[in-house]
């Protein structure tokens, strides 16, 4: 959704709900002339430590919910008319809960897709005038997609939680994406956007949806994200066929092995023994999920025990799966994540979130961060011919109501 694209002053606005408020009134009649009732609500975005496209495959997934995300301030009305505008650009867009009508191709359909699930789900919403700003760097695929159906569920309902478990409010999300705007994405960035804790990583079982939090509260790490700069071009066809293929080699696995239903229940001896009944490029797609399944758990335990070198080592595992099974990596992300594993005190780097662009996410000592910055700015553009952005994120609360 590159039209939410912050500028700087979008970017401040977003972290900042007593601006947000005042925004609003100067811009919105009906706002200004009930200030009191003007609420402010936030809902973040994510980076993923490890467990790439395996939320789909019922598999497992390590996402932190991240300080940068959307905000939408707003005040409800006794109309049935959501109409919000971006802080950004000045451009306005609304639609009537009566009659929400098909997708538009902008981003209002994530908020009339929101809309549409909850009242699905029975979920009484209502009419609001809003301003939204958001802090989340363009093309970054830190999912601006879930923290923007996020901080709606919360604007439609009155600027507050919805009456719904968490689980379900991020289930809700994820059926806008899939049932109204069109992208069948899993589960785990509308997860991370309900569930994020400060200072945790966020543990989830996409098929029992049993989840934990994972401790990162290590005050001698940092997370740095490294925006490649590149644009996600063909993401959704391309991740739309990730998904095919992991159907296909599930197809014909349980053709022999009863009780397969998805790559989750496939270990690497069943997939050996299948793989002459698999296409070459359905067998590797499948190879990558059910290893990476693996290192998600194995990062879990290395992070609870604090055996850090085994986590850089599943980073950098889990990014040449991506490259050379799944194909969703590119040259410039391979270019940042090589980079990061020459600078010394860089625990391990790999690709984040969909792939074909986007960021890499690094684990490093915090001492390091300046040197990793120094290293991407510097070898970077001389090897792509693009401008890269190097910024630190840390675990972050969920969607919520912050004024
Ligand atoms: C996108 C999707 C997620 C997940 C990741 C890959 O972010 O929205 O559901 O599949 O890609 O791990």
């Amino acid at each position: 959704m590159t039209t939410l694209a912050p500028d700087s002053d979008a970017a401040a606005l977003a972290r900042d709900p007593a601006a947000m408020a005042h925004r609003l009134a100067a811009m919105s009649p009906e706002a200004a002339a009930r200030p009191a009732a003007i609420r402010v609500v936030h809902a973040p975005g994510r980076v993923n430590l490890i467990g790439e496209h395996t939320d789909y495959n019922e598999g497992f997934v390590l996402p932190v919910a991240i300080d940068l995300g959307i905000a939408i301030a707003l005040v409800p009305t006794a109309d049935r008319r959501v109409e919000i505008t971006l802080a950004a650009t000045g451009e306005s867009d609304a639609f009537d809960l009566d009659s929400i009508g098909p997708r538009r191709g902008s981003w209002i359909d994530y908020v009339a897709g929101t809309a549409w699930a909850l009242a699905e789900r029975g979920v009484p919403t209502g009419g609001f005038r809003g301003v939204l700003a958001s802090d989340l760097p363009q093309g970054s695929g830190l999912s601006s997609s879930a923290a923007l159906e996020l901080a709606s569920s919360l604007a439609l309902t009155g600027g507050e939680v919805p009456p719904l478990d968490r689980m379900t409010l991020a289930l809700t999300a994820q059926r806008a994406e899939n049932g109204y705007v069109g992208v069948n994405c899993g589960l785990m960035d509308q997860f991370a956007s309900a569930f994020g804790e400060p200072g945790k990583a966020l543990l989830l079982d996409c098929r029992s949806l049993d989840h934990r939090a994972i401790p990162m509260a290590d005050p001698d790490l940092a997370l740095v994200a490294c925006h490649s700069g590149s644009p996600r071009k063909l993401e959704t066809s391309a991740y739309n066929e990730r998904r095919s293929q992991c159907e296909a080699a599930v197809a014909v696995i349980a053709g022999r092995v009863p009780g397969v239903t998805a790559l989750r229940d496939v270990t690497p001896a069943m997939l050996e023994e299948a793989r002459p009944r698999l296409d070459p490029v359905v067998a590797a797609r499948a190879e990558h999920i059910v290893h990476e399944n693996g290192r998600v758990l194995e990062a879990v335990a290395a992070f609870e025990a604090g055996d850090l070198a085994t986590v850089g080592r599943l980073f950098y595992a889990s990014h040449a799966s991506m490259r050379d099974l799944f194909g969703i990596s590119s040259p410039e992300l391979d270019a940042l994540v090589e980079i990061a594993a020459g600078v010394p005190g860089v625990i391990g780097a790999r690709l984040t979130g969909g792939g074909f662009g986007g960021c890499t996410i690094n684990l490093v000592r915090r001492e390091v961060v300046p040197a990793l910055r120094e290293a991407v700015l510097r070898q970077y553009p001389a090897r792509t011919s693009l401008t890269p952005r190097v910024f630190e994120v840390a675990p972050s609360p969920g969607a919520r109501r912050v004024a």
